[in-house]
């Protein structure tokens, strides 16, 4: 549902998106961490961004568990409040990839068409980041013994579980936690924002 009224005007800031980009010595991004629960994401954005802070780069990192105790506290877990969810937190991290940060966000985000609507909104600043482990791992790894309650019907509309997440049908990088390290992985994703020319 759109509300978007025609009785709106854009006001332009006198200082531009490159500028604070020139400023900042590096571009504004968005890294767009996906993934079913347990398989890494929060894990894999935290290292990253520790690793990013150390080399001087402005970031800002978004958690799906953190936002949705703020921002979106009104928001459960049907496919419409998931969608609303990506659907504000796209916006949020356009704003900060706008104020020049190198922004990670780390949310299930079941739903292609909710990611999709992200990437037509951020356009060449985001990257989809599918972090990829087996549902059998994820469940092994239970951090939060959510699983254990999915299964056991005590929470419902659990992703994996009674709920879906469709695959990443093109990511721009595919991390397989289950395999790989996690400094494997920060490394691939340095790598990776240097080659696109993020960071230099
Ligand atoms: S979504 O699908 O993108 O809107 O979800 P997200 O905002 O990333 O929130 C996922 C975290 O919420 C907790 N949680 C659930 N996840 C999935 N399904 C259900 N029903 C659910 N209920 C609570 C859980 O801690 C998720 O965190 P992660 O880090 O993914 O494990």
């Amino acid at each position: 549902m759109k509300h978007v009224s025609n009785h709106l005007t854009w006001h332009d800031s006198h200082v531009r998106k490159e500028d604070r980009e020139k400023l900042n010595g590096h571009r504004g991004f968005v890294l767009w961490f996906t993934g079913l629960s347990g398989s890494g994401k929060s894990t894999l954005s935290a290292a990253l961004e520790l690793e990013l802070h150390k080399r001087g780069i402005k970031t800002y990192r978004l958690d799906g568990d953190n936002v949705r105790m703020g921002l979106n506290q009104n928001l459960g877990f049907s496919a419409e409040d998931r969608a609303e969810n990506i659907r504000r937190v796209g916006e949020a991290a356009k704003l900060m990839a706008d104020a020049g940060l190198v922004t990670l966000t780390a949310f299930i985000s079941p739903y292609q068409q909710d990611r999709e609507g992200v990437k037509v909104s951020l356009g060449e600043d985001v990257a989809e980041v599918f972090v990829k482990a087996p549902l059998a791992v994820c469940e092994e790894r239970d951090p939060k013994g959510l699983y254990k309650k999915a299964r056991a019907g005590e929470i419902r509309n659990f992703t994996g579980i009674d709920d879906p997440y469709e695959e990443p049908e093109a990511p721009d990088l595919t991390l397989d936690t289950g395999k790989d390290s996690i400094q494997k992985n920060v490394s691939v994703l340095i790598t990776y924002l240097q080659e696109k020319g993020v960071i230099s």
